[in-house]
């Protein structure tokens, strides 16, 4: 039966999953809830998004997203505090980045309501699905590709938008050892770096492999033309605490504009940290390694909130971060956490 939630149709799943689901030990990302929000565009226009069933979708072969990749994504999570509230986190920011990438992907861009009221409207649905247990979130995964058909390289007629959420448990247990990259790198300037585009990702995965043989978790990735400037964290921006200043690079054509990024820039300054937004060298954080001085790392993005590092290698050598008792990370990661699910005031009107 159909029903109308906040504008948007809703056609709701004949059954549920929900009893399958063990909500005790949630991994990340890989079971799914009843419903996704689904939108097309087609005829020159975004059509009115709806709530149906989750499901496989049927493409064409020749469906252009096969063939040249135009598709992006976000990441996003809801959370429910103890009153069963249901928080977002900056999810306009979300909203206006997949713009932003949209629009360097030569795909349309999407009105902001039919984002915003067809996600209130997918929560509504599955609110169940969101869990309330400490660490744990409905990770949102908003996506947009190519739908319409035809092998001429050239952007597709048709598109597809859709929301699909999954209850989701941390998506790192513990830290990671890293390599800092010399050769490959995932973006360069006048690319798509700075966009969530599914091909940043699939770039990553090869060089990722070669650093999992070598024995480390994920890949520094540096600048493309000189290798000598630190960039991001596998899937993740990164930061680097050198003494007690966190230091992370500047967005760029090439580095991501997170949200968790720029929330933990706002929440350090705010708590009297002193923050750097620069430029920062491998020759730097090689000399602090030796000298002491580098105290912390970690990565910064929506899934993982703040992974910390626990060592890197570079140049066949391999350098081990202190094992501090108070970290910025542990610090930054629960403030931000608190903010996230209700537990603390937001004076930054972040929570949504
Ligand atoms: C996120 O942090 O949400 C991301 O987009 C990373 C993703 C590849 C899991």
């Amino acid at each position: 039966m159909n029903t109308i939630i906040n504008d948007i149709e809703v056609l709701k799943a004949k059954t549920t999953k929900i009893n399958e689901v063990d909500f005790d030990n949630l991994k990340f990302g890989s079971v799914f809830s009843d419903h996704m929000l689904e939108c097309n565009f087609k005829n020159g226009k975004w059509q009115a998004p709806k709530v149906v069933p989750y499901g496989p979708i049927t493409l064409d072969p020749s469906a252009k997203i096969f063939h040249y990749g135009q598709s992006i994504f976000e990441g996003m999570k809801a959370y429910k505090d103890a009153e069963e509230n249901v928080w977002l986190f900056r999810p306009l920011d979300n909203f206006k980045r997949l713009n932003i990438s949209a629009k360097r992907l030569a795909i349309p861009e999407l009105p902001e309501s039919y984002f915003m009221d067809g996600l209130k409207a997918l929560l509504e649905v599955d609110k169940d699905w969101i869990p309330k247990k400490d660490g744990s979130s409905l990770y949102i995964r908003p996506f947009v590709f190519a739908s319409g058909n035809g092998f001429h390289a050239s952007p597709a007629t048709e598109y597809k938008f859709i929301i699909a959420t999954a209850p989701s448990g941390s998506y790192f247990s513990g830290e990671v050892k890293v390599l800092i990259e010399e050769k490959y790198s995932r973006s360069a300037n006048g690319g798509v770096g700075y966009a969530k585009a599914g091909g940043n990702y699939a770039g990553q995965f090869y060089p990722t492999q070669l650093a999992i043989e070598k024995g480390y978790q994920q890949v520094i990735w540096t600048d493309d033309n000189t290798h000598e400037y630190i960039e991001e964290a596998g899937a993740m921006n990164i930061f680097v605490r050198i003494n007690d200043t966190l230091i992370t690079g500047p967005t760029s054509d090439r580095i991501l504009d997170g949200i968790t990024r720029k929330s933990i820039i706002e929440l350090a300054k705010s708590e009297g940290i002193a923050v750097d937004v620069r430029k920062i060298t491998v020759t730097e954080v090689v000399e602090a390694a030796k000298n002491g001085t580098l105290k912390e790392m970690f990565g910064a993005g929506t899934a993982a909130v703040i992974s910390p590092i626990s060592g890197f290698g570079y140049k066949d050598q391999d350098y081990t971060l202190p094992k501090l008792d108070d970290t910025f990370a542990s610090y930054l990661k629960k403030r931000i956490t608190d903010i996230q699910t209700n537990k603390a005031e937001d004076p930054f009107g972040w929570r949504f």
